[in-house]
């Protein structure tokens, strides 16, 4: 949430800053600003509400030579999006950019306002600005002044800092909220996504929680919260330029959804073989007989990353009799008193590894000592630092603010986890080889299902682009997916839509059909048919106007019924998912929505 840029070195900073923060709009857009400073420590800021583009008008009209500056795209918390709440923050001397929170900024604020400072935004990070301009008033340097205000704060921050008094230097720091600095030829890039420094620098420096650092032209010097330097380990970035463009596709989100099966095949390559019918995992850092020894998997994750646990628990709970598996939403977990049982073994799921209630989750697992390993996308993010081994779902960066192909192969990847430990428990490759044969054919059908239904899918979402509810109903493993279908409509359209099992209907939704819902009914033709076929015909003699997503040859009674040929049995609801992603994409572009960058949302939730 919220999205940092920075630059020093010897381009001009805006263009740079600029097209930092359009790459970074997906994390935020409320507002936007940047702010350079000239070698005299001139400050030229410019501040718009709404997106990156309304600053990039400023911009052409207040055109500086400026090597310096620092710039945010927002995602409120504290205030309404507007100007004045917009970052960079200035009071004083100093110019700061925030993503975080400030839990204590009422406190500092009262104790500033005693010395004369007065605020004119709503923000947190005003408070934290004034601070450090306080502290700058007595301190050696600039960085004794941001590492004295960073340990009066309570709260999550990523912080970049000007100072007029220090032209030849921006400080950054890190406590909860991810930042990556790109370095090298003279020139050092600050971005909170490495999506941000593609193009720039291949060399990053992925910062520390605690983490203060002081960046020139010649690089950056890192320091713990004390000023004193820490080494920085240089890593080479993972993603390329070709995985943030849209390729053609109007938006991130169906190219996105196009990735599919190649982004799955990635997560498949050199990990299933079909030839032994056996699965292999290399960084899970656990022994066959610690795997032997698991009984419990605990998987946790939010939103469509928690759907995901929860879908592939119902394949792994397949696999041997003595795991249970349960999905965990962080957000609710986090807060509870929950116990452990032993033999547990926990998989962190998020696409960013950044999601701050995953996060925490992880850190309360560590503590009480469970091992935790991470089905994370994003190389190099906090979680992925923090467990203690895991899977990376490699599916190339995610721009698109709902997820859909991370979704597809995090419940590869758990499944490949289940089996691993399915076969450290003896269960023979004969048992495991309908699933591995399967996850091997899901590419391929994935592929073939875009093909031939998105068209169809697209005449069909325009039929019902104006209803204002929606219902999505299935069993078993299509509960998972009606679930995560609903969120998918709601997030992009805006149509109210609620996911429940099949089952459960008549113990209260049902009530809600009337002419103005429509129902997504997930059919498969397996040993639930006749059941949901049942909650079907039960929906439509109270006039649902259903649309059937279905892999059977039979007559259906259903208003639309969308037919998909597969090869599969069991994964069949992977490739219904990417049907209902479609008809998501399709109905929101026909109601004119933005469905790269809805409203209220942004990618990455990294705070509460
Ligand atoms: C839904 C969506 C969110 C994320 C959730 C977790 O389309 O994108 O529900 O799945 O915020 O994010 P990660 O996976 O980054 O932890």
């Amino acid at each position: 949430m919220c999205g940092i840029v920075g630059y020093i070195g010897e381009k001009q900073a805006q263009p740079i800053l600029v097209a930092g923060l359009k790459r970074l709009e997906y994390r935020g857009y409320d507002s936007a600003g940047i702010a350079t400073m000239s070698p005299k420590a001139k400050v030229t800021l410019l501040r718009a509400k709404g997106k990156v583009s309304g600053l990039d008008e400023k911009v052409t009209t207040h055109t500086t030579t400026d090597t310096v500056g620092v710039g945010h795209t927002r995602w409120a918390t504290h205030g309404e999006p507007s100007k004045r709440n917009a970052h960079p923050h200035h009071v004083g001397d100093i110019y700061l950019v925030h993503n975080g929170i400030i839990e204590n900024y009422q406190d500092l604020k009262a104790m500033l306002a005693r010395h004369d400072y007065d605020f004119k935004s709503d923000t947190d990070t005003e408070v934290l600005t004034a601070l450090i301009d306080y502290l700058a008033r007595d301190a050696d340097n600039l960085l004794a002044a941001v590492s004295g205000a960073l340990k009066m704060v309570v709260g999550a921050y990523g912080i970049a800092v000007l100072s007029v008094a220090n032209p030849n230097e921006i400080i950054i720091a890190r406590k909860g909220s991810p930042l990556i600095v790109g370095v090298g030829g003279g020139e050092v890039f600050i971005a909170s996504d490495a999506s941000a420094l593609v193009g720039h620098t291949d060399q990053v420096i992925y910062m520390h929680d605690g983490e203060i650092g002081v960046c020139t032209t010649s690089g950056v010097q890192l320091y713990d919260i004390d000023a004193h330097s820490v080494e920085a380990k240089v890593e080479k970035l993972e993603i390329d330029l070709q995985s943030i463009q849209k390729k053609g596709f109007d938006h991130f989100l169906l190219k996105e959804i196009y990735d599919q099966p190649d982004s799955l095949r990635s997560t498949l390559r050199g990990r299933v073989n079909l030839d032994t019918s056996s699965v292999k995992l290399g960084g899970l850092n656990m022994t066959n007989d610690e795997l032997r020894e698991v009984r419990n998997i605990m998987v946790v994750g939010c939103g469509t990353a928690y759907y995901a646990g929860m879908m592939a628990g119902y394949f792994v709970e397949q696999f041997t009799d003595d795991v249970t598996i349960r999905a965990e939403i962080a957000s609710e977990l986090r807060y509870r008193s929950f116990s452990v049982p032993e033999h547990t073994v926990a998989l962190i799921v998020s696409q960013s590894g950044e999601t701050a209630d995953t996060l925490a989750c992880l850190q309360e697992l560590q503590r009480r000592g469970v091992k935790c390993l991470g089905v994370v996308n994003a190389v190099g993010s906090t979680i992925a630092r923090e467990v203690d081994g895991g899977v990376y779902v490699h599916v190339g960066a995610e721009i698109s603010v709902a997820s859909t192909k991370a979704f597809t192969s995090q419940v590869a990847a758990i499944t490949m986890f289940g089996m691993m430990i399915a076969q450290a428990k003896g269960v023979s490759p004969r048992e495991l080889n309908g699933y591995v044969r399967e996850l091997d054919l899901l590419p391929g059908e994935i592929e073939s299902v875009l093909e031939k239904t998105a068209d169809e899918v697209r005449d069909i979402a325009a039929t019902y682009a104006n209803y204002e509810h929606a219902l999505y109903v299935g069993r078993d493993t299509l509960y998972p997916i009606a679930l995560e279908g609903a969120l998918k409509l709601k997030e992009v359209s805006y149509i109210q839509a609620e996911g429940h099992a099949a089952g459960e209907l008549k113990h209260g939704p049902i009530a809600l059909i009337d002419d103005r819902f429509f129902v997504v009914c997930y059919l498969q033709d397996n040993w639930l048919y006749e059941k949901t076929q049942s909650n079907l015909v039960e929906m439509n003699a109270r006039g649902a106007h259903a649309i059937v997503i279905t892999d059977t040859d039979k007559r259906v009674p259903a208003e639309t019924v969308i037919r998909v040929k597969t090869k599969l049995q069991v994964l069949t609801p992977l490739v219904f998912n990417v049907v209902s992603q479609l008809l998501a994409y399709y109905i929101a572009t026909a109601r004119g929505n933005d469905v790269d960058q809805p409203r209220n949302l942004a990618k990455s939730v990294t705070v509460e």
